[in-house]
């Protein structure tokens, strides 16, 4: 499915429990040569860069914590995954994709360098 900005939706599964989260509810995902960190918390799905704006940690080794914030495994630093905000004050900026689960699949919004 097409959109603007380049950006184009692309489907990564049937449904969610295609998806093979880890018991942290994080997972790796490869898309187009970049690998993004999807997880799921209260049957919600997020997608994230793969790497923590801090110093590089990699988010699907972090957990999601009981307010549904996703914690970075080095530093602790916590995102919201939805928005990308750093919600423990460092000021740092988590690159989030937006995702959506339909009918037909599990789709990411990806823009293409
Ligand atoms: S690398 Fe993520 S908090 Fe430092």
């Amino acid at each position: 499915m097409a959109s603007k900005n380049n950006a184009t939706w692309y489907k990564i599964a049937e449904n969610i429990e295609e998806i093979n989260f880890s018991s942290n509810g994080l997972a790796e995902l490869q898309l187009n040569g970049k690998t993004l960190c999807i997880g799921l918390f209260n049957k919600q799905i997020f997608a994230c860069a793969q790497k923590c704006p801090h110093a590089g940690g990699i988010m699907a080794n972090g957990y999601i914590d009981a307010l549904g914030q996703l914690v970075c495994p080095l530093h602790r630093y916590k995102f919201n995954p939805n928005t990308g905000k750093n919600l423990s004050g460092e000021g740092y900026y988590l690159k989030t994709y937006l995702i959506a689960t339909r009918e037909d699949g599990v789709f990411i919004r990806f823009t293409n360098p």
